[in-house]
């Protein structure tokens, strides 16, 4: 991961609590994101702490909080516990409470009388009790065209996370100490940086696709200007899942995941063969629908919508120099065994999303529908798998999916806006 452009600003000084607030409203405040060679995930880097530290997390776009391993070198001055039965406490849907076990002195990750929650680390599977703390973080400032203007802002107030410890981390790309989830709840880093810098509850969200250039996360306003342009952007409302998908939560915890409407998968225009329950959400049981991910690097599908898609994409390619598959992927095409110059040409695939009225189309881009894997240049995969029978999302877009995108989430009007033409984007423009 390499950061030219962020290392000129690491001197420069830190604005405090003088945030005026008006002025905000047109800016944004970023966060940097790179995608890690190794694992394939997406590292954002924030500064926590007094003084400022620092410190890498995996982003989890469906993420329910902020959470970090606090048992190795947490050190800061302005860390508070968040105390049993207090208002934050209550409405971050704690159902814990610690009680009694903490050594003295306390210390970050064990306070006696602390609220609890249960973090979650989608990639290695496992959850934890965690202290609910809160603590100063900060952000890059933008100018009014989405460049950085050096500035860090920290919060006036503390920003709540949940304290977990390093065996929380398996799994994580090297040197990330937690993760940061933007869920749409009230302990999503959206609302919070909302309500800690005064910016409205939304936040936009660019990954890039390759591991030199940065990605990167902008709260508030920040996208009409960072990506002022003449393109057309198209919107799909964001829906409730009322049960949560988390691998671990409170009973009665509805899902902080961004679920968008898929009515209909077109391959070259013609409609995949679906079953129509399997794309509406499942009010008691949370089953069914579609999300967006960043914890998995590739989208999956149900078995039944997985069988039915490859069908019809086999079906739309005229030659097909099929390839015996590499993992992880299901389908895959030998580049050098094509009889033709032409090359293989890919099927359009389009997903047809609910519209704010009318259903409006998302074309997905090559690149974000086939996969490359390194390891063997002359191959060509099919960016989906299968997700398997029972699967609780029937349909997930994953990292590859969503690369090179600015997606823009709304969490007032409840609405997702993204960009139709997949031609005209980059991420990158912090360089
Ligand atoms: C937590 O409570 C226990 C039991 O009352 C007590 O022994 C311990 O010293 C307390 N720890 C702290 C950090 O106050
Ligand atoms: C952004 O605005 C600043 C001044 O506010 C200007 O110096 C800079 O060149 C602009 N950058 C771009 C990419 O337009
Ligand atoms: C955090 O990420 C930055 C940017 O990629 C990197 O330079 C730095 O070494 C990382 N820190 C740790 C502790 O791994
Ligand atoms: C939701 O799932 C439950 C349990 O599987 C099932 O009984 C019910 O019919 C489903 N509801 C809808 C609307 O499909
Ligand atoms: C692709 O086809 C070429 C030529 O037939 C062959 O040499 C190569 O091993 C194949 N690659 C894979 C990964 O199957
Ligand atoms: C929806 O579609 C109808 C028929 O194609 C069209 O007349 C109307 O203008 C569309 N509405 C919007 C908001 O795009």
């Amino acid at each position: 991961m390499k950061i030219p452009q962020l290392r000129l600003f690491f001197l420069l000084f830190i604005c405090s609590n003088s945030i005026a607030k008006k002025s905000l409203k047109r800016y944004s405040l970023l966060l940097p994101v790179f995608k890690d060679e190794i694992t394939g995930q997406y590292i954002t880097q924030m500064y926590q702490r007094t003084p400022i530290v620092p410190v890498n997390l995996t982003v989890d776009l469906g993420g329910r909080f902020l959470w970090m391993d606090c048992d190795n070198g947490y050190i800061s001055s302005s860390y508070k516990h968040v105390p049993c039965g207090s208002r934050p406490c209550k409405l971050s849907g704690s159902q814990g409470c610690y009680g009694a076990s903490c050594p003295v002195p306390p210390r970050p990750g064990c306070n006696n009388h602390t609220c609890a929650h249960i973090p979650y680390n989608p990639i290695y599977r496992t959850s934890t009790d965690g202290e609910l703390a809160e603590d100063v973080i900060a952000l890059w400032s933008t100018n009014y065209n989405g460049s950085i203007m050096g500035h860090l802002l920290a919060s006036p107030s503390g920003v709540m996370f949940s304290c977990s410890d390093d065996l929380m981390l398996h799994k994580l790309a090297y040197g990330v100490k937690g993760m940061a989830g933007l869920g749409s709840g009230y302990t999503g880093l959206p609302s919070q940086i909302a309500r800690a810098f005064y910016l409205p509850r939304k936040f936009a969200i660019c990954l890039s696709a390759d591991t030199i250039s940065n990605g990167v996360i902008l709260f508030g306003e920040g996208r009409q200007s960072a990506y002022a342009s003449n393109e057309v952007q198209s919107y799909t409302p964001l829906l409730k899942n009322p049960v949560s998908t988390a691998g671990a939560y409170y009973p009665g915890e509805p899902s902080v995941e961004y679920f968008i409407g898929v009515e209909k998968i077109l391959v070259n225009g013609k409609i995949v063969p679906i079953d129509s329950k399997l794309l509406a959400i499942n009010k008691t049981t949370g089953v069914g629908g579609t999300k967006i991910s960043t914890v998995v690097p590739y989208g999956t599908m149900e078995t039944s919508i997985y069988k039915a898609f490859k069908h019809e994409f086999l079906k739309a390619i005229d030659e097909d120099p099929i390839a015996e598959p590499i993992r992880p992927f299901e389908l895959c095409f030998n580049m050098s065994n094509l009889g033709t110059s032409t090359g293989l040409i890919i099927p359009q695939v389009s997903l047809v999303l609910q519209g704010d009225r009318n259903n409006t189309n998302w074309d997905l881009s090559m690149d974000n529908l086939m996969a490359s894997p390194v390891a063997s240049s002359g191959l060509l995969c099919l960016g989906f798998l299968d997700g398997g029978e029972n699967s609780q999302t029937s349909i997930v877009l994953g990292g590859l999916q969503i690369e090179e995108n600015l997606l823009e989430f709304d969490l007032v009007k409840k609405r997702m806006g993204f960009y139709k033409n997949p031609m005209l984007k980059r991420c990158n423009f912090l360089s």
